[in-house]
């Protein structure tokens, strides 16, 4: 009995030792335990689906199953029961969602279209991974695994996107085979019969391993009349433009069979983000027509750190939803991103700071830096640097710089709280051109994530960072020489979870 009460003890104590962390209110984490990659991103019938990969048992990576959250508007989730567990063989990986409208399938039910998902199961045992199909005909609430639907025989052959391609009237999948860093796309008429069409790769950066890929096509921004490309994303876990996992794209065409990138692409790695925090990005499926938009998100997180970040009851958080778009510059094509336009929904009232002089003694933005969003137009005139420092009540740090003398903007997050990893301390660098000393910045905070849009979302940095405690406070200081700026800031009110209708 004794033994028992000193057992009891030793639970509670250690409990209140592990303190919960403030949480981020506009980013999606589940309410405890472990996630990584975002899954079977698919809208139906006024909601967004976010699935994720979750560990129902524990904060680190393992169990491998698909978690699930619904919102209205992308920024307010309502977590819902685990929808595709694992199962004592098979562990559910990373893979998308359709809506299949035309019952190509076969699952529907009383003349509703089925969602289906399909994913990667994978295999400890028998070392394989393979494509699987599942099915659900209540919203995505509950699911029947078909099962599987695609084997190779082949131990790192994994997250299939599947999309419906109008032009050939078929399913498409895009998959990689992770560790030839190649990606291959195959087509069905019916979402469980593939047909192997073509090879992607190896291009533009490699790794250990190629991982979640996705594909879609994008209207060009000043490109010609009507003109439309295709996008192909790869995520490499390693290797990234940061130094560990990273997004690369590549712009092209595809005509149902086979993705090839515009003549002049290249063979240098294009990112998509140059954080550190932004990986497994991956786009929804099935948007309404009238939004007539692309909208994806990413897993902010590093596979260098990412069971050892630290976060308490949940590990793992997804970036904002953002809308992509494709520009045609004097450099050719050129991906920019934007915050998805609901989250101005949730601006409280602005501070605005007009044609301020920046000098290098702090000037203090007046607004709780915790959940915050910064519109800034800067004049670089004769500063070295400009630097915008959120601070907490610590000291801690984390610097959001332009650097007219090498034309770079960056993220240093060298101090910006306790050490708890190595690669995590450093400094995530963007070139952009300043010779016109203008530039605009949009820099997003929300508690432990930072994301700066630059130029219109022209280049974007994401990184967590871990600060020490207490408020955080925005300021804003030249190194050397003076700068004007222009700045209106948001305090951001509140996500509060809201019951989906239906
Ligand atoms: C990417 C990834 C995927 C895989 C999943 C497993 O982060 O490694 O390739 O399907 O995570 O959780």
């Amino acid at each position: 009995m004794a033994s028992i009460l000193l057992g009891v003890a030793c639970l509670s104590a250690s409990a209140a030792a592990q303190q919960a962390d403030v949480r981020p209110a506009f980013h999606f984490a589940p309410a405890r335990n472990w996630t990584n990659d975002p899954n079977g991103l698919v809208y139906y019938d006024g909601e967004y689906h976010l699935f994720f990969q979750y560990n129902p048992y524990g904060d680190r990576w393992g169990h491998m199953s698909w978690g699930h959250a619904v919102s209205r508007d992308l920024v307010t989730w309502q977590e819902l029961p685990v929808a595709i567990p694992e199962t004592p063989d098979v562990m559910a990986f990373s893979g998308s969602a359709v809506v299949d409208w035309t019952n190509s399938s076969g699952f529907g039910r009383d003349g509703h279209p089925p969602m289906i998902a399909i994913y990667t199961g994978h295999n400890p045992k028998a070392q394989r991974q393979s494509q699987y199909l599942a099915y659900s005909n209540d919203h995505g609430r509950t699911w029947t695994v078909h099962g599987e639907v695609l084997n190779i025989n082949m131990a790192e052959f994994r997250d299939p996107k599947v999309f419906w391609h109008a032009a050939s009237k078929r399913w498409v999948m895009v998959v990689v085979k992770a560790l030839e860093n190649q990606a291959q796309i195959y087509t069905s008429p019916d979402l469980k019969h593939w047909t192997f069409a073509s090879d992607f790769g190896p291009a533009g950066g490699r790794g250990k391993n190629w991982e979640c890929p996705d594909l879609f096509e994008l209207s060009v921004e000043g490109g010609a009349p009507g003109e439309k490309r295709w996008v192909m994303v790869i995520n490499l876990g390693d290797n990234g433009v940061a130094g560990g996992s990273g997004a690369q794209y590549f712009v092209g065409d595809f005509d149902g069979t086979r993705f090839t990138p515009v003549a002049d692409w290249g063979k240098a790695p294009r990112w998509v983000d140059h954080g550190a925090d932004f990986y497994a990005v991956a786009s929804w499926n099935d948007l309404p027509r009238q939004q007539d938009r692309r909208v994806w998100i990413a897993w902010a997180n590093d596979w260098r750190y990412a069971n050892t970040i630290p976060t308490y009851p949940s590990r793992g958080l997804m970036t904002l939803p953002r809308q992509v778009f494709l520009r045609k510059t004097d450099q050719g094509y050129q991906l920019a991103q934007q915050p998805v336009e609901e989250i101005t929904r949730y601006r409280g009232a602005p501070t605005r700071m007009k044609a301020v002089s920046l000098s290098s003694n702090p000037t203090p933005i007046a607004i709780d830096g915790a959940r915050s969003d910064l519109q800034v137009d800067l004049e670089t005139g004769s500063a070295q640097q400009i630097i915008f420092a959120l601070t907490d009540d610590k000291g801690y740090q984390t610097l959001v710089g332009v650097n007219p003398q090498v034309d770079e903007v960056f993220v240093d997050r060298t101090r910006s709280g306790p050490h708890f990893n190595d690669s995590f301390e450093d400094r995530h660098v963007t070139a952009v051109d300043l010779k016109h000393h203008k530039v605009t910045l949009r820099i997003l905070a929300d508690q432990s994530i930072l994301e700066v849009f630059v130029n219109d979302g022209t280049h974007t940095i994401s990184d967590r960072f871990f600060p020490g405690g207490g408020n955080l406070r925005w300021s804003v200081a030249t190194q050397g020489g003076t700068a004007t700026m222009n700045l209106t800031a948001w305090p951001l009110l509140t996500a509060t979870a809201k019951a989906p209708a239906g």
